[in-house]
């Protein structure tokens, strides 16, 4: 049974984001009123400019706060994560993954908000092998016991415009003159961003079969990471030569690039590649009807849109 989102207030915790930007404008299209709950309104600019939607500032961690925030919402949606923490002990990311949700939960009981989605990721467990997994397992666990209509996502490693996968690799490629690549091997199945965005929506709109239901969510194409980057490479135009890192030199590549501005690789990173991204059982975009977008479908005028604009154009003609 379908159920309009027109004029239903949708809250979004972590919805400044990547992933929050794009659902953002896909609510706004639906109708729907959107909130953003944000630690600090500058953080949220991308979506400034969508007329049905406002930006709250208020302290996340604050049960109360949050209660107020909730007030007369349809729905939450928890777009909170981190991939990094200071230091290596994981409270960074229990306090924002575990910690967060509980206080989330908690206040849509309050504010009786019927309708909770959650973003976690695919291998999340209480015993996975960093802090990421683990404190995403956790919170899900919570997620399943609320007495809320809850949806967890576990989605694979995302793409679209901005992400981190070909965004990060397109930095790195410019920058040097070879890719020393740690996890070489580790495969993914990379999920369109837009793809997520539209499933959120159509889970909003769905009375859940259950009370409780977790959708694991992989794109259409099983890639490794040294597929990302030869394609990445290809597409900028930039010919580099990959250098796999055997795993002994990654924990220490992993240890270093800790200390270096912006944390661009870490031992918790490291440790999440020790299991491949890939959906094993049901894909959950089938459950909604959405046919997974391919990478070629979105990467290439992303990566190089000059260019690509101009091949167009020059096809056109022909
Ligand atoms: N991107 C991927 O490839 C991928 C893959 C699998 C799962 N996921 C999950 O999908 C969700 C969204 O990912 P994303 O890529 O959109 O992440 P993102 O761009 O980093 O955005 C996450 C948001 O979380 C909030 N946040 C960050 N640190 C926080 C902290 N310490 N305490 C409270 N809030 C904090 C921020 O919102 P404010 O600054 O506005 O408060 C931020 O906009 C996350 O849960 C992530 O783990 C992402």
């Amino acid at each position: 049974m379908l159920n309009e989102l027109v004029g239903k207030t949708v809250a979004v915790l972590g919805g400044s984001g990547f992933v929050g930007t794009v659902l953002a404008n896909h609510l706004e299209r639906s109708g729907a009123h959107t909130r953003i709950l944000t630690r600090n309104r500058e953080h949220a600019r991308g979506v400034w400019s969508l007329p049905n939607t406002t930006t709250i500032e208020l302290d996340v961690y604050s049960e109360a706060a949050l209660t107020d925030a909730l007030a007369g919402c349809y729905a939450a949606v928890n777009l909170v994560g981190i991939l990094n923490e200071r230091g290596d002990d994981g409270r960074g990311f229990a306090r924002a993954h575990v910690e967060l949700t509980k206080l989330l939960l908690a206040a849509c009981v309050t504010a009786q908000v019927p309708r909770y989605l959650h973003m976690s990721a695919l291998n999340a467990a209480v015993d996975a092998p960093s802090h990421y997994l683990q404190t995403k397992g956790h919170a899900e666990a919570l997620v399943a016991a609320a007495p809320l209509q809850t949806t967890v996502l576990r989605p694979s490693i995302l793409f679209g415009a901005g992400d981190g996968l070909f965004r990060r690799f397109a930095q790195l490629l410019r920058l040097l003159p070879c890719l020393p690549l740690a996890g070489a091997g580790f495969r993914l199945q990379p999920v369109f961003v837009g793809d997520i965005a539209d499933l959120i929506l159509q889970l909003l709109r769905q009375l859940l079969p259950a009370q409780h239901e977790r959708l694991e969510l992989g794109g259409p194409a099983v890639w490794t990471l040294r597929q990302i980057v030869d394609y990445t490479a290809r597409h900028l135009g930039r010919r580099r030569a990959v250098i796999p890192v055997p795993a002994m030199l990654a924990r220490i590549q992993a240890e270093v690039c800790e200390h270096l501005p912006g944390k661009p690789f870490s031992r918790d990173n490291w440790r999440s590649l020790q299991t491949d991204s890939i959906v094993t059982g049901e894909n959950g975009f089938a459950r909604v009807g959405i046919i997974p977008t391919p990478i070629e479908a979105v990467m290439p005028p992303l990566l190089r849109p000059r260019e690509h604009y101009t091949a167009l154009r020059e096809k056109a003609r022909r």
